[in-house]
């Protein structure tokens, strides 16, 4: 099912534009790029947010724990209020030098799951739709079922169309180049998933701190009550090399079998679950 919404045309339109983006110097790509269909958000960046970025793919074990149980947190309560989070679902994917075609770490089911969430960000823009779209998928995931990622549209009351048209048209696969490039530009470099920033400083291996992070980059008037607990506290300064929580190097694809399941995620309580069982209008 998954490979049937792949036609021959859409491999020649991501093979194209994976030459033009990885040939291009960095300067040029995007100017050069018919970004038709993309949306350009940076007009709506509130320049007292923090910028929250997520460098991850769709079915590696530990992005898929990040976003579950811990990214989930900005929506507790105010927190998301004082960040404009970004997602970037492409993580250790790569292009292949030879044939240009694009190879994720675990598997082509990851590179149809990176695009339809690249698909969701895009055309919705609106971060509570899209992340409740992509919790979804990444819990399905943990519990073994992500093939199923097609029943998050209706358990959200989300419309897939726009989705499954950014997906077949090109776009998703515009998209996906786009965040392959910029995660293939990162300064400095990843060395593995997830990768989170916080304006410009890469959290490595204390990531699963990104709160405190948050806050300590947080210059606004309007303390979030999420910061409360999180005073101007001094964070991590130590750049340790190897990473305390687990993570997905490149090149090294996981089984997913060998994740421990999750005991009890809430997931009614979440903000953006806005009506249960009623889901998004
Ligand atoms: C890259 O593509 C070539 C040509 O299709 C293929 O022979 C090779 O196995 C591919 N490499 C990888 C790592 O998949
Ligand atoms: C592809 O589909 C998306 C989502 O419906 C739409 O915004 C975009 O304009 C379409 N692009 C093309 C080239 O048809
Ligand atoms: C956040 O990102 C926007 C858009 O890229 C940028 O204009 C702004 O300067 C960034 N803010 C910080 C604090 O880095
Ligand atoms: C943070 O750490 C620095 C250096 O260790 C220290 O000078 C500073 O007072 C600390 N700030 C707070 C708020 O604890
Ligand atoms: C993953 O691990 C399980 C249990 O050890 C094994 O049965 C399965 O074949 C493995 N799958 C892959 C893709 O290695």
């Amino acid at each position: 099912m998954l490979t049937k919404m792949v036609s021959g045309k859409q491999v020649f339109s991501v093979i194209i534009t994976l030459l033009l983006i990885f040939l291009l110097p960095p300067s040029h790509a995007a100017s050069h790029l018919d970004l038709g269909g993309i949306k350009d958000s940076s007009s709506s960046i509130n320049s007292q947010k923090v910028n929250l970025s997520v460098y991850y793919e769709a079915l590696c074990p530990s992005c898929t724990n990040f976003i579950v149980q811990n990214l989930i947190r900005v929506f507790d309560d105010d927190l998301i209020n004082i960040i404009n989070l970004r997602m970037v679902p492409w993580g250790n994917a790569h292009v292949n030098k030879t044939d240009n075609t694009i190879i994720c770490q675990n598997g082509h089911d990851e590179c149809v799951l990176n695009t339809i969430q690249a698909c969701a960000i895009n055309v919705w823009d609106d971060v509570n739709k899209y992340y409740a779209l992509i919790y979804c998928i990444e819990f399905l995931a943990i519990e073994g079922r992500h093939r199923n990622w097609p029943s998050c549209f209706s358990s959200l009351g989300l419309s897939e169309k726009p989705i499954l048209d950014c997906y077949n048209n090109g776009t998703g696969a515009k998209l996906q180049a786009l965040y392959g490039y910029e995660t293939a530009h990162l300064n400095p470099p990843h060395t593995f998933v997830p990768w989170i920033v916080v304006d410009t400083k890469p959290l490595r291996n204390d990531y699963e701190n990104f709160i405190a992070y948050i806050c300590n980059a947080y210059k606004g008037n309007v303390i979030p009550n999420a910061c409360k607990s999180h005073p101007h506290n001094n964070v991590s300064s130590i750049e340790e090399e190897n990473p305390i929580y687990p993570v997905c190097y490149r090149g090294e694809a996981k089984n997913l079998t060998l994740l421990r399941p999750i005991k009890r995620i809430p997931r009614l309580r979440r903000a953006f679950w806005k009506v249960p069982g009623k889901g998004f209008k």
